[in-house]
């Protein structure tokens, strides 16, 4: 549980400067949404590629009995390709369901034709409802990320519904971000109700477990 922001530690290519203040969240999220912008389509769907076999070569992914994941949307490393791999070779596969309140619930990845459209140009299972608490029997949880920093501290798009999905997952399970190359940086902006991840799949660099897993004995929630 990190709940301090560090200007220590590297993080591999062209990190942007450290930022500290909660305030600093919002500025952080515009340079990264622009430099994901900046993107060609065929370089996202690259890097997709890549992630997708980076995760699916993890043994704690290839042991999944339930994986929880999510659709990409818009400039996100396309999670397309993976997820129909995790549910082809037999895990049973969960997405999120984006409540009124920002919370997610989840339900059955059921195929490609299983998907209808949801708020916010998502793609969400059809299928039933299965709960916000479903995120708890996942054996590997894959979110998103704008960026994560070297101490497992995550930015998301702000919202907040991945911090109240993680604060039901327990301590021990891999909860891995997707990310571009250049989106572990030194330090991201973090506040009491941020929660990390463990490890992050990168396409030019694969996995990097990060300080959250070492951790793994205490217990998520609040500072
Ligand atoms: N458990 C919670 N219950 C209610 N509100 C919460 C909870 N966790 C976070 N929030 C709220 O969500 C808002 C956005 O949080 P934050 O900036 O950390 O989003 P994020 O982690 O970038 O987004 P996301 O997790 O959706 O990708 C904050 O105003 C925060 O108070
Ligand atoms: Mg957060």
């Amino acid at each position: 549980m990190h709940c301090m922001p560090s200007s220590t530690g590297s993080a591999g290519p062209s990190a942007p400067g450290p930022e500290h203040a909660p305030a600093g969240k919002a500025a952080l999220r515009r340079r990264l949404a622009g430099a994901r912008a900046a993107m060609p389509d065929t370089a996202r769907h690259e890097a997709g590629r890549l992630i997708r076999d980076h995760v699916l070569q993890m043994p704690e992914v290839a042991a999944a009995g339930t994986v929880a994941a999510y659709y990409s949307v818009g400039t996100e490393p396309d999670t397309r390709g993976l997820v129909f791999a995790l549910w082809k070779r037999g895990s049973y596969v969960v997405l999120p369901l984006l409540l009124g309140d920002g919370d997610l619930d989840w339900a059955s990845y059921e195929g490609p034709g299983s998907l209808a459209p949801g708020p916010h140009g998502l793609l969400q299972p059809a299928e039933p409802a299965r709960g916000a608490q479903t995120v708890a029997r996942a054996d590997v949880v894959l979110v998103p990320a704008l960026a994560v920093d070297v101490h497992g501290n995550r930015l998301g798009r702000g919202g907040g519904s991945y911090d109240r999905a993680l604060a039901r997952v327990g301590s021990q399970v891999p909860v891995i971000a997707l990310l571009y190359d250049r989106e572990l940086l030194p330090s991201v902006p973090v506040m009491p109700h941020d929660q990390p991840v463990r490890a992050v799949a990168r396409p030019g660099y694969g996995i990097t477990t990060l300080p959250a897993a070492e951790s793994a004995a205490q217990p998520r929630g609040y500072c």
